[in-house]
């Protein structure tokens, strides 16, 4: 699955995804250190912060009431925001285009 990752100076990577990772290690992998995602994963920081496309955000999964309460807490929120560690690759993904937050 191709993703391509916007970094927060605008700088755009494309990378091969496996089903498997979640977008939040896609990202990670790509190289990019300004996505701290300090909790590793577990949903709990906040610092994984992504914007998606709007034309993909019915192909992601549904957002749990504890990504939206951590979500809440961003002074940076808007309607693309998502916690890349809640989000699996899958196929219909391709093409998918998320930008990095910057930081609160
Ligand atoms: Fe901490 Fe996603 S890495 S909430």
């Amino acid at each position: 699955t191709n993703i391509v990752v916007i970094g927060t100076s605008g700088n755009e990577v494309s990378v091969r995804a496996k089903p498997g990772q979640t977008i939040m290690e896609v990202i990670r992998d790509a190289g990019f250190d300004e996505l701290l995602s300090l909790c590793g994963g577990c949903c709990s920081c906040a610092t994984c912060h992504v914007y998606v496309d709007l034309e993909f955000a019915d192909r992601l999964g549904e957002m749990t009431s504890d990504e939206d309460d951590l979500l809440d807490s961003s002074s940076k929120r808007d309607g693309r925001s998502r916690l890349s560690c809640q989000l699996p690759v899958t196929p219909e993904l391709e093409g998918l285009r998320v930008t990095i937050a910057p930081e609160d």
